[in-house]
């Protein structure tokens, strides 16, 4: 892998009950990020999977920063590149719901020996909300803390699967300004699976998954 190369998926091909993609290809380097755009059940959040360790392709090779063709690394390995270096954001967010706000950014702070950044918490706007239970708080604000938990960590490679799904526009933009922000200050990559075609294009790739193919916009 080249060296500034940050990940790089070669040949992918998966199928469940139908074939999802075929001999897919692509690669992404420090500050760079993708949007993978499609119908619901194209594939999107299976590819992410594939990409952050999460689930073998039927076909290919996935290589993460240094480490060639994950699959075949033992699984402490991945766990380790998982808890240390990946920043997933899933579709549905999984903050721990009895504790505090606060109390759910220290799990990540205590799992990743990383500070918890005051700015990007007021950037996110959830600083005031950080004595809240999760309970308490409405599906947007979830969310965006839930994005600040993530980021807290510094990954080195964010998989975003609809971000912005619960947010209105305005936070939208706020929330994704944040994680651009984030990937150019830190050398970082993102990769998005989005519907919102306008923050979609915003990344320096943007793809279409159609015809089992990822095609370029
Ligand atoms: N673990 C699984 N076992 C069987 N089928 C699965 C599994 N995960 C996903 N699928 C199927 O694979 C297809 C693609 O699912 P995926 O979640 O990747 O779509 P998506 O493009 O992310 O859709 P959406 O826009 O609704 O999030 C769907 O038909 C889904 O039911
Ligand atoms: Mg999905």
């Amino acid at each position: 892998m080249k060296s500034q190369t940050i990940l790089k998926a070669t040949n992918l091909s998966h199928q469940f009950d139908y074939p999802l993609y075929n001999n897919l290809n692509f690669s992404l380097k420090a500050k760079e990020s993708m949007a993978i755009l499609g119908v619901s059940g194209s594939g999107k959040s299976t590819i992410l999977n594939h990409l952050s360790t999460m689930l073998k392709p039927n076909y290919g090779q996935v290589d993460l920063l240094n480490i060639l063709d994950i699959y075949s690394q033992p699984k402490d390995k991945l766990l380790e590149i998982r808890r240390y270096d990946l920043g997933i954001i899933f579709q549905s967010h999984y903050l721990f719901a009895g504790f505090s706000a606060l109390e759910n950014l220290k799990v990540a702070s205590l799992l990743t020996d990383k500070k918890i950044d005051t700015h990007l918490l007021e950037k996110l706007n959830v600083n005031h909300i950080l004595t809240q239970s999760i309970g308490s708080l409405s599906g947007g604000q979830q969310q965006r803390l839930s994005i600040a938990r993530v980021l807290c960590k510094q990954p080195k490679i964010i998989f975003a699967d609809e971000p912005t799904g619960n947010l209105d526009s305005k936070t939208a933009s706020i929330v994704m300004e944040s994680i651009f922000e984030y990937i150019q200050d830190n050398n970082a990559a993102l990769i998005l699976a989005t519907h919102d075609e306008g923050i979609a294009k915003e990344c320096k790739f943007t793809y279409r998954l159609i015809n089992q193919q990822l095609e370029k916009i």
